[in-house]
């Protein structure tokens, strides 16, 4: 398998916990894939996913992310990295409150853009953004929403700005940490399709969640931690 992300014996040790957060996980996940990560609380399923995404640096082990070495980079080099190869998605948003809907989709666009200055990022590459921002508040069916601020949103519209969001720079890989964990569960549903239609299109997805039934319907493999190690790892079958 060609793996678009992979971890070769990975452990985080947190300085004041007894036993390791992560201990000693490899895996490999190709582009394209819909896997899900479950796992008791406090099994190390955020600490993984934060791994991958360079938010959290493991204390050994190698975490690599296309031509990356996630664990390896600078300061710099993991900003850069987060705003372009990974989209992120969390429980309760983030969303930016005294921002519009479409400022906050654009806001990645806008850093990275900004941070490409000095090859000088030109009207072009904004008005790209703006365009995909466009056409990501269409698919996400946010567009009449356009100009609301978070507060007036319901709890399904703000995921899908959340998502919309993660999508804009194009991230080779779109992490969720318990998307559907703030929502009721027909809006969890309703996410979780448009997670799986996202990764019928290509989009490579990494889903953490508690719920075996959304894990098992809305991705194509579960692995399951326990104890910052991995429990099993199967194909779901359709
Ligand atoms: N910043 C931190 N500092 C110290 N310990 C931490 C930190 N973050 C997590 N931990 C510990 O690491 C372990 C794994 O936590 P983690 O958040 O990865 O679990 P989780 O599987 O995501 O749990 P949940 O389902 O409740 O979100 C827990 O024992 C937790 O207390
Ligand atoms: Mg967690």
């Amino acid at each position: 398998m060609d793996a678009l992300v992979q971890l070769e014996n990975v452990t985080k040790q947190y300085e004041n916990g007894a036993a390791p957060a992560v201990a000693n996980v490899s895996l490999a996940i190709a582009a394209g894939e819909a896997v899900s990560i479950m796992g008791p609380s406090g099994s190390g399923k955020s600490t993984l996913l934060n791994m991958i995404a360079g938010m959290d640096r493991p204390t050994r082990g190698a975490v690599r992310v296309g031509d990356e070495r996630v664990d390896m980079l600078s300061e710099t080099g993991v900003a850069r990295f987060r705003r372009r190869q990974v989209g992120m998605i969390f429980q309760f948003f983030n969303l930016l409150d005294d921002m519009t809907v479409m400022d906050n989709i654009l806001l990645p666009a806008q850093l990275a853009g900004a941070r490409a200055v000095a090859g000088g990022p030109g009207q072009s590459s904004r008005a790209a953004a703006r365009e995909r921002a466009e056409r990501l508040v269409e698919t996400l069916r946010i567009g009449h929403r356009r100009d609301a601020y978070p507060a007036r949103l319901s709890g399904g519209e703000r995921q899908r700005v959340a998502i919309a969001r993660a999508l804009v720079n194009k991230p080779a890989v779109l992490l969720a940490d318990e998307p559907t964990g703030a929502v009721d569960t027909a809006t969890g549903e309703e996410i979780g399709e448009l997670l799986l239609s996202l990764n019928r299109s290509g989009q490579t997805l990494i889903l953490v969640t508690h719920n075996a039934d959304l894990a098992a319907r809305y991705s194509r493999r579960v692995i399951s931690i326990a104890d910052g190690r991995i429990a099993s790892d199967t194909a779901v079958r359709l």
